[in-house]
């Protein structure tokens, strides 16, 4: 059992789940923990070192870096590390390394008052018990919609078709995974964002949290 309240968030890639994670962790005044970034982390690690993401001897091989490690948001955020990241994520032994870590943060955040956890597993392997698991998800073209909005603003020259055909990769690699695959759990609520705006998605997730939490 957690000893604070915790609000599990998963969805697939750019379906609007870390603008949510934050935007409820701001309105409760809980802490927020972006999972997908410690695979990132992971991912970039590997990248550096000019490592092979897929290959379970160069992802192990970084681990003792992460936790001395901060990269720099653009490198975090970009494409090639997203890709990356879903691909150190299917080894099984990296996300053991990583396990611990998040439900330490699950159990005691910072601010002792509640947490709010996005990535892919949180509500099925990370927070089983949470009161609140959110699934989020839109179709697939406005996924890639958004995720093209946020590439073109750095500089990308992706086309809508290349990102429809990369999340469509990410998806089946997330969801096809035998280790925690990304899936809803069975007590989670899901939330298809595909045709709401950020205020609206966030205040259809505020409302799904304030009928689970009382
Ligand atoms: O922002 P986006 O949805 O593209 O990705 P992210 O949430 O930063 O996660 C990047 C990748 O990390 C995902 O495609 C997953 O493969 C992996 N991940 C995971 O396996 N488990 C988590 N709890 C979070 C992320």
């Amino acid at each position: 059992m957690s000893a604070v309240p915790v609000i599990a968030i998963d969805g697939t890639a750019a379906s609007g789940k870390g603008t949510i994670a934050r935007a409820l962790a701001a309105k409760f005044g809980f802490d927020h923990l972006d999972t997908g970034a410690l695979y990132r982390t992971v991912a970039a690690l590997v990248l550096r070192a000019g490592g092979d993401p897929a290959s379970r001897e160069d992802a192990l091989a970084v681990i003792p870096r992460f936790w001395s490690s901060t990269i720099p948001e653009a490198e975090l955020r970009s494409a090639a590390v997203g890709e990356a990241a879903s691909q150190v994520a299917v080894i099984a032994e990296v996300r053991a390394a990583l396990f611990d870590l998040q439900t330490a943060f699950a159990r005691h955040p910072p601010g002792g008052r509640g947490a709010v956890l996005d990535g892919r597993d949180i509500g099925t392997v990370i927070c089983p018990d949470a009161p609140v698991k959110i699934f989020v998800t839109a179709s697939v073209e406005e996924r890639a919609r958004r995720r093209w909005r946020e590439l073109a603003a750095l500089g990308s020259a992706k086309t809508h078709e290349m990102l429809i055909e990369e999340i469509r990769i990410r998806d089946a690699r997330d969801g096809g995974r035998l280790a925690a695959p990304m899936k809803q759990a069975a007590d989670a609520v899901m939330l298809d964002t595909t045709d709401l705006g950020i205020e609206a998605a966030v205040a259809a997730a505020e409302a799904i949290v304030r009928a689970r939490l009382g």
